[in-house]
Formats: structure tokens, sequence, C-alpha cells
């Protein structure tokens, strides 16, 4: 079999080539950009995925930066515990005269630090309410990573959480408290919208929206402004039946 014969380089078949080439390019660049497009928005609009997060390793070891800082734990348990506890104490008053959660609640703090929001659970009567943060602070809070929490479906009646914001997988924070909620179980966000908030943060919230749309298996029961610790925003949600 003969060899394809080469031709001698021809600069008039090389322009024709590029030419003729020229809407392929394009159209390649327009399905690469499609791509990029699409994997960065993360189809929720109104809550954004902080980039610069390359594993979630990377993302553990951020989170236990801020969580293992030793002066910020210092702060947490002195000028920050009754500061905190107060705070906390008259929020979960008003949920408690709202019928949001009862002293019989088995309740859940999610990143609970050093368990301040805990220690109000129980002041307000709610005794059986424990915390889940990646360092664990006993007796009141257990080492847990709020993607995967350690516990079985349907544990509790109550979960609160103020570090949205710190998630990830917004859709794995959401459904694993809607897994281990009981149904009827009440879900209390504390979240910052018209602010940003701080540089720990792995997602950035524009709406309540977003929430509305990562709790499938809840309904919305309502939200309120508070002024919590650079949290503007507090959101009820109630598991559905
Ligand atoms: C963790 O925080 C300390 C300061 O507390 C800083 O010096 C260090 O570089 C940080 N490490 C990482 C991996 O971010
Ligand atoms: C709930 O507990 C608090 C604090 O221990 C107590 O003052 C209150 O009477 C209890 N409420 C009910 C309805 O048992």
């Amino acid at each position: 079999m003969k060899a394809t014969q080469t031709k001698p380089f021809s600069p008039k078949c090389f322009i024709a080539t590029l030419f003729l080439s020229i809407p392929f390019l394009f159209f390649l660049s327009q399905q690469s950009f499609t791509t990029t497009t699409t994997t960065t928005s993360n189809a929720t609009p109104g809550l954004k995925i902080r980039p610069g997060y390359t594993s979630y390793d990377t993302y553990i070891k951020k989170q236990l930066n801020k969580t293992l800082n030793p002066k910020l734990r210092e702060l947490w348990k002195t000028r920050d515990w009754d500061r905190k506890i107060n705070v906390f104490t008259s929020f979960y008053n008003d949920l408690k005269s709202e019928k949001l959660l009862k002293n019989e609640s088995k309740a859940l703090s999610i990143g609970a630090r050093m368990g301040q929001e805990v220690e109000a659970l129980k002041r307000v009567g709610v005794s059986d309410s424990i915390g889940i943060d990646l360092v664990p602070s006993p007796p009141l809070v257990m080492k847990g990573d709020f993607h995967h929490q350690p516990f079985d479906d349907e544990t509790f009646d109550f979960e609160f959480s103020n570090v949205f914001d710190h998630a990830l997988y917004p859709d794995k924070f959401v459904g694993e408290i809607e897994r281990t909620l009981k149904v009827g179980g009440i879900c209390v966000l504390h979240v910052a919208i018209s602010r940003r908030s701080d540089k720990y943060s792995a997602n950035d919230l524009y709406s309540i929206e977003p929430l509305k749309k990562l709790f499938k298996r809840s309904e919305f029961v309502r939200v309120r402004k508070v002024d919590g610790f650079g949290l503007d925003t507090e959101v009820v949600f109630r598991k559905k039946r």
C-alpha cells in the first residue's frame, strides 16, 4: 500500500483551513463556557458557595483552624460565655412561648462551639439537649460533622444552628437535619442575609428563598429579624408529616 502523499506547504490551503475551523473553535469555546458556568453557579440562585476549597480536607482544616484557635477559645469561655447564654436564653424562651420548643424536646445544637447554646437550652428547661462540633467540648458538645450527623434517623424534636454559612454542602447540611428530625420536629436557623459573614464562611446567602428550596421535606413556619452575633435573620421550618 502506498503511503499518503504529503503535499507541499500551501499558504492558500492553510488560510482556508484556518477559516473553516473558526466556527468549530467557536462552538468548542461556547461548550466549555456553558459547562464552567453551570458547575460554578451550583444551580441555587441566592446562595453562593465560596471558591477556594480544593477538597473537603482543606475545608475541614480551615474550619478546625477557627475552632481550635486558642485566642478564640479563651474568648468563648470567658467574655462570650455569659453574654451568649443570656442572648440564647431569650431566643429559646421566645420559641418556647410559641410552642416550637418544649421542656420535653430532645434538642440538638449544630456547630455548638464550647456549648453556650446547649447550656442556654438546659437553663430554659430543655434538659435533654446536646451539641455537635468538629471539636468536642464535653459534657455539652460531642464531636460531629454537620455534613454527616452522628445520629440515627428521627432522633430530635428540635434542632438549632447558627453555622449554616459554614456549610460547604448546604444540601447535605439541610438533608442531615431533615433526616435526624422526628416528623413534626422543628429546625431553627440563624443566618446572615443583609451582611456578609466571616472569613471562615463557606457560603453566602442573599435571601431565605434558597433555604425554602433546600428544606424539601419541611414546611416553612416563619421568619423574623434577630440580633444574633452578626446574624440577622431567624428562619423556622417544621418537618412534614
Ligand atoms: C491556622 O491558623 C494559624 C493562626 O492561628 C495560622 O498561623 C496558620 O497558618 C493557619 N493554618 C492554616 C492551615 O490555615
Ligand atoms: C420547664 O422548665 C423550666 C425550667 O426548669 C420550668 O421553670 C418550667 O416550669 C417548666 N415548664 C413546664 C411546662 O414544665
